[in-house]
C-alpha cells in the first residue's frame, strides 16, 4: 500500500507542476508578445524630386546591423549598443541619418546636452527594434519604379516631459557667428523668441522643410493612446554634463548654468502666542485692558466728583457750624464730632467703591 501511493503522489504533483509551468510559460510568451513591438521601416525605397529618401515600409522584425552601420549608431546612439545590436534601420538610413545629425550639430554642438537630447529621440525614431510600440505609419505610398512600397508620414507619440525637456536644454543656444540663437534658425517663422517646444517639432517634422524627408507627426501626450505607448528618451539638463568629456553647457547658451543669486534671507518665523498670531494675541489684550481701566477710570472719575462735592458740602457745614460756635462757645467740640461724623461715610464709601482705582 505504501509503496504505491508515494510514486501515485509524485506523479499527481509532477502533473500538476507541469501546468503550472505550462500556464506560466503561455502567460510569458503572451505578454512579451504583445509588449514586444517590431518595424515600421527597414532600408530605403524611394527618392522624391527634392532628393530627400523614404524609408521602405516593412513590419517585420529588427535585423542585425554591422560594419560602418554598427560605427555610426555606436558615435551617435551609445544606448542602443548592445553584444547583438538588431535594428529597424540598415546602412543607407544610418548614413543619412548622420548627415542630418551634422547638420543640427553647427547649431547646437555648444551645447552638448541640448544636442544629445535631440538626438536621442532620432536614434529611436529611426532604428528602434520597437518602432511599432510609439509610431504608426499613417501614409504608405508605391514606387511605381520598383514596386516598392515607401513610408511618406508617421505619426510619433512621445512624452510632453521629452519635449518640454528637451525644448528647454536648446532655447537658449546660440549661434555667435550669427548673431541668433539656435532656434531662430530652427523653429521656423516663429523665431526663438515665439518658439515653444510643440512649435519646434511641428517645425522638425513638417515635410515643406527641405530637410525633412518625410512628414513626421509628433503627437506629445503624457500617457497612452490606444495601443501606443509613448517614446520617453532620458533627457540631460543643459545645466548638467553628459559625460565627463562633454561639460555642462555655459552661462551663455543654458539660462540654468548662470550663477543664481545668493538665497534671500529666510523669511522670520511668525510670531505665535497661545497657537494664534502674536500681534494679535497682544493688540487683544491691550485691546481689552485698555477698554477696562478707560470704563474702570469713568467709573472712578465720576466717584471722585461725587467724593468732592460732598467734601466741599462739609466743608461749607463745618464752616456755618464753626462760626455758629462762635456765638456759643462750648461746641467746639461738637462740631468736630459732627464734621469727624460727617466724613465717615464719605471715607468708607470712597474705600468701598475706588479699592481698584
Ligand atoms: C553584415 O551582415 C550581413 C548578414 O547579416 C552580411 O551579409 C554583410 O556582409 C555584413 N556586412 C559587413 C560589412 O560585415
Ligand atoms: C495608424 O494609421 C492609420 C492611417 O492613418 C490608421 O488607419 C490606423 O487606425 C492607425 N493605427 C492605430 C493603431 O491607431
Ligand atoms: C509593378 O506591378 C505591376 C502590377 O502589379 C506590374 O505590371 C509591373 O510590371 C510591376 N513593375 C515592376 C518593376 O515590378
Ligand atoms: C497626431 O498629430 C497630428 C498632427 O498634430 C494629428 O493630425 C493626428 O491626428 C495626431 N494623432 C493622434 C492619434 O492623436
Amino acid at each position: 500500500m505504501q509503496r504505491t501511493a508515494i510514486p501515485k503522489l509524485k506523479h499527481k504533483n509532477f502533473i500538476s507542476i507541469a501546468i503550472m509551468l505550462a500556464l506560466f510559460f503561455m502567460s510569458f510568451l503572451a505578454v512579451t508578445n504583445a509588449e514586444e513591438g517590431h518595424c515600421i521601416w527597414y532600408g530605403q525605397c524611394h527618392t522624391d524630386q527634392m532628393g530627400r529618401s523614404q524609408n521602405c515600409y516593412y513590419t517585420g522584425e529588427a535585423k542585425p546591423l554591422n560594419g560602418s552601420g554598427l560605427e555610426i549608431l555606436a558615435r551617435n546612439c551609445p544606448h542602443m549598443m548592445s553584444n547583438d545590436v538588431r535594428t529597424c534601420c540598415d546602412v543607407n538610413q544610418l548614413e543619412t541619418f548622420d548627415t542630418n545629425i551634422k547638420l543640427a550639430a553647427n547649431f547646437l554642438a555648444r551645447c552638448p546636452s541640448c544636442l544629445d537630447n535631440l538626438v536621442k529621440h532620432l536614434c529611436e525614431f529611426t532604428c528602434s527594434p520597437k518602432q511599432s510600440l510609439f509610431m504608426n505609419a499613417t501614409q504608405i505610398e508605391v514606387n511605381e519604379d520598383t514596386n516598392n512600397t515607401y513610408v511618406n508620414a508617421v505619426d510619433v507619440f512621445i512624452t510632453n516631459k521629452y519635449l518640454q525637456g528637451t525644448f528647454t536644454s536648446c532655447k537658449k543656444v546660440s549661434i555667435p557667428s550669427l548673431g541668433q540663437l539656435a532656434l531662430d534658425v530652427m523653429c521656423g517663422d516663429w523665431g526663438a523668441s515665439r518658439c515653444t517646444a510643440e512649435r519646434w517639432f511641428t517645425f522638425m517634422g513638417d515635410s515643406n522643410n527641405p530637410y525633412v524627408p518625410f512628414q513626421i507627426n509628433y503627437n506629445g501626450t503624457d500617457g497612452k493612446v490606444g495601443p501606443f505607448i509613448p517614446m520617453d528618451p532620458e533627457v540631460t539638463p543643459c545645466s548638467k554634463a553628459l559625460n565627463e568629456k562633454s561639460p555642462a553647457c555655459s552661462c551663455v547658451d543654458c539660462e540654468s548654468s548662470c550663477p543664481v543669486p545668493p538665497p534671500a534671507p529666510p523669511l522670520p518665523t511668525p510670531f505665535k502666542l497661545i497657537g494664534y498670531d502674536g500681534i494679535a494675541v497682544i493688540m487683544t489684550i491691550i485691546f481689552i485692558s485698555g477698554s477696562s481701566i478707560f470704563l474702570m477710570s469713568i467709573i472712578c472719575f465720576s466717584n471722585r466728583k461725587q467724593i468732592v462735592a460732598r467734601g466741599e458740602e462739609v466743608g461749607r457745614q463745618v464752616g456755618r457750624r464753626l462760626a455758629a460756635g462762635l456765638h456759643h462757645p462750648g461746641d467746639v467740640a461738637r462740631i468736630a464730632l459732627a464734621a469727624d461724623q460727617e466724613d465717615s461715610p464719605l471715607q468708607s464709601k470712597r474705600s468701598s467703591t475706588c479699592s481698584v482705582c
